[in-house]
C-alpha cells in the first residue's frame, strides 16, 4: 500500500466549509475561530460582545470571516444571524456551540447562587446550544452532511464544588449531545462533544480571583502532562471532529485536559 501526504491537501482542508463558532469574541472561541480559518474555512463569528477583533485579526492573517451579535438564548436573534451567513455563504458545514456563561461568573456555595443566576447558565449553556443547533440544523439537512461540536467541561467528572450551576449545564451539554446525535444521524449530521480541562483562556486570566494560583496548580498537578492547558490544546480535537476524518463518529465526549479525568 502506497501512503501519500499532499502539504496543499492539508493545508486547505476546509478551504470551501463554513463554520459557525458561538462565544468567539474572546478566550477559547476567538482561537477556534482564527485557527479554522488559517486552514481555509469561512468562519462566522457570533457574540453578544463585539467580534471585531478575532474577525479583524482572521482578515489580517488573509483569512475570510463574519462578525455579528449575537445571544444565543434568543431565537430570534438566533436565526438573524444564521441568515446573515447564509446570504454570504451557501450552506453552514460546522457549528461549534462554544458561548457560555463561565468565566464571568463567580465561585459560590450552591446555597448562595441566586435562582435567577442559576437559571441564566442554564439558559445560556443549554439552552443557547439548543437554539444553535435547532437553527443551522434545516441548513445541515438539506445538504446531507454536517458536523456539530458543543463544548463540555472536564469539571463534570469530578463534581468540582462552587460552581454548581456551571457544571450542571456543562453535564447537561453532554446528555443533549447524545440526544441531538441520535436525531441528526439519519440526516448526516453528527454531533460531539469537547470537554476541556481548566484551560487558560482571555477569560480566566482575567479573573484571578476566581481561578486562584491554588487552584491553578492543583489542576495542573493532577495532570498526566502536568502542564497548563491553553485555548490552542483544543484546536486539533476541534478541527478533527469538524471534518472527515471523524466521519463515522457521532454522539461522543472528547476529553482534552492532559490526562486529569478518566471516563
Ligand atoms: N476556560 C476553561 O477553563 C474552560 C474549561 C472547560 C470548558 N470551557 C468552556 O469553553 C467555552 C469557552 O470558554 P472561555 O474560557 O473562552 O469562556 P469565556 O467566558 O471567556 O467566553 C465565553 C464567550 O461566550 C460569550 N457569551 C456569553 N453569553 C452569550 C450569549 N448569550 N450569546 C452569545 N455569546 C455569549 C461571552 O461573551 C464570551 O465571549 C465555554 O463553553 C466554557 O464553558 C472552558
Amino acid at each position: 500500500m502506497t501512503f501519500t501526504w499532499s502539504k496543499e491537501w492539508n493545508m486547505s482542508r476546509f478551504t470551501g466549509r463554513t463554520v459557525v463558532v458561538t462565544g468567539g469574541a474572546q478566550g477559547i472561541g476567538a482561537v477556534l475561530a482564527t485557527s479554522l480559518a488559517a486552514e481555509g474555512a469561512f468562519v462566522a463569528v457570533a457574540d453578544v460582545l463585539p467580534t471585531d477583533s478575532t474577525v479583524e485579526a482572521i482578515h489580517r492573517a488573509g483569512g475570510e470571516a463574519l462578525g455579528g451579535v449575537c445571544d444565543v438564548t434568543d431565537t430570534d436573534s438566533v436565526n438573524r444571524f444564521i441568515g446573515e451567513v447564509l446570504e454570504r455563504q451557501r450552506t453552514v458545514d460546522g457549528l461549534i456551540t462554544n458561548a457560555a456563561m463561565f468565566t464571568s461568573l463567580r465561585p459560590q456555595r450552591f446555597e448562595d447562587i441566586p435562582s435567577a443566576e442559576f437559571d441564566r447558565v442554564l439558559s445560556v449553556n443549554v439552552r443557547g446550544t439548543f437554539e444553535m443547533v435547532r437553527a443551522v440544523a434545516p441548513v445541515m439537512r438539506r445538504e446531507g452532511a454536517g458536523s456539530i461540536v458543543t463544548i463540555g467541561s472536564g469539571t463534570i467528572y469530578k463534581g468540582i464544588p462552587l460552581w454548581a450551576h456551571y457544571v450542571a449545564s456543562k453535564g447537561a451539554i453532554v446528555a443533549l449531545t447524545r440526544s441531538l446525535a441520535r436525531e441528526l444521524g439519519d440526516d448526516g449530521i453528527r454531533v460531539n462533544c469537547v470537554a476541556p480541562g481548566l484551560t487558560a483562556s482571555d477569560g480566566v486570566l482575567n479573573h484571578a480571583e476566581s481561578f486562584p494560583q491554588v487552584f491553578t496548580e492543583r489542576q495542573i498537578a493532577s495532570r498526566c502532562l502536568p502542564r497548563e492547558q491553553t485555548p490552542h490544546d483544543l484546536v486539533g480535537v476541534m478541527k478533527f471532529l469538524l471534518s472527515d476524518e471523524s466521519a463515522f463518529m457521532s454522539g461522543q465526549t472528547l476529553v482534552v485536559d492532559g490526562g486529569s479525568a478518566f471516563i
